[in-house]
């Protein structure tokens, strides 16, 4: 299982000051050394945290993957075209919401969805999508002709331990099986954290998982390095 560490709220610290510093580079790096497979952030239409500027150097300076979470805009096409990251992870987006709340309605936005996607595997980006564990929306995905589809888990990770949580898991672990079956990778994230994350990583379809906040508050009080080796751990 992959990890790949969501850094935006790097930026987000940044922002708050409108300052240089933290540098999200900077953590990216240590977040690789400390053995990330690769670095997520979302370019937001309001730009709140992360910017062109940050994509630029993020491509110039890591070892490992860049996957570029963004809405789909013209905005932000234009801008993966001009950076091109190994892969972008296609997500809804409501300029009130203080995080993504939901898959993006691949059913109803096939239509749209279809050029928008084959203008950026033109220029060899690979495309995941961000979806809700239901199966007529993997199916989608599946039509769609993606190689890749991140599951979202944020409706598991906001529920205490028990039986819905336990539903709800199961809906994660079906969609996962429904996907790898259709040929899809099948990869995860949304509020994963360090208490949440162990009946995900029990999922065998998984490759990869996309997480942010509870890595970046960890690393607000033990740093970085000890924040992304703690996830490591717990993803082995
Ligand atoms: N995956 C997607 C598509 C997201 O939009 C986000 C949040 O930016 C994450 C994963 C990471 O979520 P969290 O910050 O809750 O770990």
């Amino acid at each position: 299982m992959r990890l790949s560490v969501n850094i935006d709220h790097f930026a987000t610290l940044r922002e708050a000051r409108r300052a240089k510093e933290p540098e999200p580079a900077l953590a990216a790096l240590l977040a690789e050394q400390a053995g990330a497979s690769g670095i997520t952030t979302h370019l937001r239409s309001d730009r709140r945290h992360i910017k062109e500027r940050d994509l630029r150097i993020l491509m110039e300076v890591l070892k490992t993957k860049l996957t570029l979470e963004m809405a789909a805009t013209d905005d932000a096409k234009g801008v993966a075209l001009d950076i091109q990251p190994q892969t972008v992870c296609l997500v809804p987006e409501k300029p009130e919401e203080l995080t993504t709340s939901g898959g993006l309605d691949v059913v109803a936005g096939r239509r749209r969805l279809v050029p928008f996607i084959r203008a950026l595997e033109k220029k060899g980006i690979r495309v995941s999508i961000f979806v809700d564990p239901t199966p007529k929306q993997i199916e989608a995905c599946a039509a769609l002709g993606v190689p890749q589809i991140e599951i979202h888990t944020g409706l598991y990770a906001a529920l205490k331990p028990g039986r819905e949580r336990d539903r709800a898991l199961v809906d994660v672990a079906q969609a996962a099986a429904q996907g790898l079956k259709l040929g899809l990778e099948v990869t995860a994230g949304h509020g994963l954290d360090y208490h949440n994350i162990g009946p995900i990583v029990a999922i065998p379809e998984l490759t990869e998982l996309s997480i942010g906040f509870s890595i970046i508050a960890r690393s607000a009080v033990v740093g970085i390095s000890r924040a992304v080796r703690d996830m490591v751990a717990l993803l082995k």
